[in-house]
């Protein structure tokens, strides 16, 4: 084990007063903020830091566009950080801060750096699900929440020019498991030392969607929340602020079973309440979605276009001689 999740998503934004309000009213803690920088955490321990997109110490990279400018994974131990550091720096500068972070470029020019990270344990307490014939709540209603709070970041998405030279450099270089792989479309990563369906999606920057223009960018950041009433309890409250609607609303994908609702984010990309996704470990069999759509969600509440028509119901597993060599 070694990487257990993110310590933190460095943003550069344009307004970082407008982004710290963003975040705070969408449940983030606000741990300290000043013209320049605002510094939020979550109850697992992982921080959102907002810097000024001019603010000359994010690091340069082929990145364009606001948004995520560095991500900083979180390592479980000293000796784990000097093993991935002396994997990472065989081909490439790193650089080592005062924290003790190690920064470096991915493949396809994307900032990443490590850091040790003691990662909070956390714990939720969902409500029951009643169905017809499976009662699990019997006089005893739903739990009224106020406002969401999420408690962990899942994961962190990018379009990349070569997603396949960039997981293949995140499996080898750092450990990462393939989770599911989308034909044409995108890798999805899992960190070894965490069980989340994924920690890092690349996707084809090239693909014909609105907001892919074949340059990298950061797309999105995923923040778990409890249940479907906590993700709808935070859209409600993110509505009466005034920020922008999600495009999609409520929705659930396939690909890793999580409901998700995504939002237009000031500081760059959209941010996801996600909950109930699929938590998997190295028995976990890959599978290659031929049909990239099937896998992209069972339902949203704002079908779009390219949804008219249902897909084909396929996909297949990944044959083990495909996989990276710690996956065989
Ligand atoms: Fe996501």
């Amino acid at each position: 084990m070694a990487i257990i999740g993110m310590e933190s998503l460095v943003y550069g934004v344009e307004d970082v007063d407008r982004c710290s309000r963003f975040f705070s009213d969408f449940g983030l803690q606000l741990v300290t903020t000043s013209d320049s920088l605002a510094e939020f955490t979550v109850d697992e321990g992982s921080r959102v830091i907002l810097r000024s997109a001019m603010d000359p110490g994010l690091p340069c990279s082929s990145l364009v566009g606001t948004g995520v400018r560095e991500v900083v994974w979180g390592v479980d131990t000293e000796s784990n950080l000097h093993a991935l550091t002396q994997s990472v720096s065989s081909d490439r500068e790193v650089t080592h801060d005062l924290e003790g972070t190690v920064h470096f470029l991915a493949d396809g020019g994307l900032p990443m750096a490590l850091r040790v990270f003691q990662k909070r344990g956390i714990a939720s307490a969902p409500d029951p699900v009643n169905a017809p014939g499976s009662v699990n709540r019997i006089n005893s209603h739903r739990k009224w929440r106020k406002r969401a709070r999420p408690r962990t970041i899942q994961h962190v998405v990018f379009t990349a020019i070569s997603f396949e030279s960039v997981y293949t450099f995140m499996c080898d270089r750092l450990g990462f498991r393939i989770s599911d792989l989308q034909t044409g479309f995108g890798a999805y990563l899992r960190a070894d030392g965490a069980i989340n369906h994924h920690n890092l999606l690349l996707l084809n920057a090239g693909l014909p969607f609105p907001e892919f223009d074949g340059q990298p960018r950061f797309h999105h950041a995923n923040f778990g929340v409890d249940d479907i009433d906590e993700i709808m309890i935070g859209a409600n409250h993110m509505e009466r602020c005034g920020w922008a609607k999600s495009v999609l609303g409520l929705g659930r994908h396939r690909i890793d079973s999580a409901l998700f609702y995504y939002l237009p984010c000031p500081a760059g990309g959209e941010a996801e309440y996600g909950t109930d996704g699929d938590y998997i470990d190295d028995s976990w069999v890959p599978r290659v979605w031929d049909e990239p759509l099937f896998g992209y969600f069972t339902f949203a509440h704002n079908m779009p276009p390219f949804f008219r028509h249902e897909p084909e119901w396929k996909f297949s597993f990944l044959q083990s001689a495909q996989h990276p060599p710690h996956q065989r």
